[in-house]
């Protein structure tokens, strides 16, 4: 099947086209790069030539959208169907200094465009003006690096400009088992230079995209190798990272910081270091929870580590279990048994027996540890442990 062909495929893009008539419109990056794997990506990045305003009309004509002007020349349109148009003027990038955002200006045509970008095999454009509609824009050879399997930078000092390619590079390579070429391979060494240049939120958000990944355990073993981690740091056991990632349940961008848990460095001022990463609230205390617990003696009895361990958040857990396998199965049952630690009794019941103030809550407490233990497993044996302690107290 032609490209034309592929691309009809996709309605909403056969109507884009359309809509679009003679105008010069291309479908870049991602988007032809995974038809041409046979994969469709759910998000679609346009190039125009000319002010991006020009096409919001058409595009608004394709159904309900959601639609905002981003950054300089760009257009962000979100389907309700989930499908996210990026509309962009081609244009021409100036790194004043490495690892600073480029200077941007409109480019004259749309190679130009795809010669600034990171890839050759994301440095592709399909045509989507009607009258050649389906045609292939390839100035940098990116076709033939997909069918090779190869990663290849467009220039030397791409990750000097832009350091951030090299976490993508490595997402790419493992995404689709692809290798990198020997220009790309020496890239990384000027990636390793620039990347303390960067600021925290834009490595942030590579870790993220990285946490998303099948591969995201090799993703962070690889970004560690390679010197994309431009701290002071631990170097965890691939196995250790693939245990974590086993533990998780499900593949999350948001998992990125328990992954960045077991980079912690280890001795004094790993605190201070936490404390200093711009993080949200969530983020911050799963890494100081694990930090609590990291270097602590554990007594593998639940109850005991419920009093002392309770209000860890559950994810700062599972990377302690990745972070000392001995522990592994003594957390997983902990946390099973957790879910169903909650007594049944209720206050009033308590109340009713002669319980009050503080003691209400002592009590229910006592009884969570106890089922954590399994000393008690049902509701008729948490009465009969009330009342027990009522003959305590009453002296009986
Ligand atoms: N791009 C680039 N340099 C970067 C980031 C992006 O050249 N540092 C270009 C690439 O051409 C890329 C396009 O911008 O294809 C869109 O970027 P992005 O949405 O991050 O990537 P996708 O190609 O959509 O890849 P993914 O499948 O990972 O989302």
């Amino acid at each position: 099947m032609n490209l034309a062909d592929r691309l009809k495929n996709d309605p909403f893009l056969k109507r884009l086209s359309d809509l679009l008539g003679e105008r010069e419109a291309y479908v870049v990056g991602g988007y032809p790069r995974d038809l041409f794997l046979g994969k469709r990506s759910p998000d679609i990045d346009i190039v125009v030539l000319e002010d991006v305003r020009k096409f919001v009309e058409p595009i608004r004509e394709l159904g309900p959208v959601d639609f905002r002007f981003s950054e300089f020349m760009t257009a962000k349109f979100l389907f309700p169907d989930g499908r996210v148009l990026d509309l962009a003027r081609a244009r021409r990038e100036r790194y004043p200094r490495p690892a600073v955002l480029p200077e941007v200006e409109p480019a004259e045509s749309i190679e130009e465009d795809l010669w600034r970008r990171d890839f050759s095999i994301n440095a592709m454009a399909i045509s989507l003006k009607r009258t050649n509609f389906g045609e292939l824009i390839d100035p940098t050879g990116g076709l033939e690096d997909l069918q090779r399997g190869r990663i290849r930078v467009l220039k030397e000092g791409s990750f000097r400009d832009d350091p951030t390619r090299a976490y993508r590079a490595i997402r790419y390579s493992l995404r689709f088992n692809f290798s990198y070429d020997s220009l790309t391979e020496c890239e990384f060494d000027l990636a390793r230079k620039y990347v303390r240049l960067l600021s925290f939120p834009r490595i942030e958000n590579e870790l993220r995209r990285g946490s998303a990944e099948e591969r995201r355990a090799e993703f962070f073993h690889e970004a560690e190798a390679r010197g994309l981690f431009p701290w002071e740091h631990r170097k965890p056991a691939l196995k250790e990272l693939k245990d974590l990632d086993g533990l998780l349940a499900e593949r999350k961008e948001e998992d990125w910081i328990l992954f960045f848990a077991l980079f912690l460095p280890e001795g004094p001022g790993v605190l201070e270091f936490v404390h200093s990463l711009p993080l949200e609230k969530p983020e911050k205390k799963a890494l100081l929870d694990f930090l609590g617990l990291r270097d602590e003696e554990i007594e593998m009895d639940p109850g005991e580590f419920h009093l002392k361990h309770g209000k860890s958040a559950e994810e700062a857990l599972l990377v302690l279990a990745a972070f000392r396998p001995a522990l592994r199965d003594f957390i997983l049952d902990y946390l099973e048994r957790k879910k169903k630690a909650t007594p049944q009794i209720s206050a009033r019941e308590l109340i009713e027996m002669g319980f009050t103030g503080r003691k209400i809550g002592e009590i229910l407490k006592k009884i969570k540890i106890l089922r954590l233990q399994g000393k008690i497993r049902t509701k008729e044996e948490e009465r009969s442990f009330v009342q027990s302690q009522l003959d305590e107290r009453s002296g009986r």
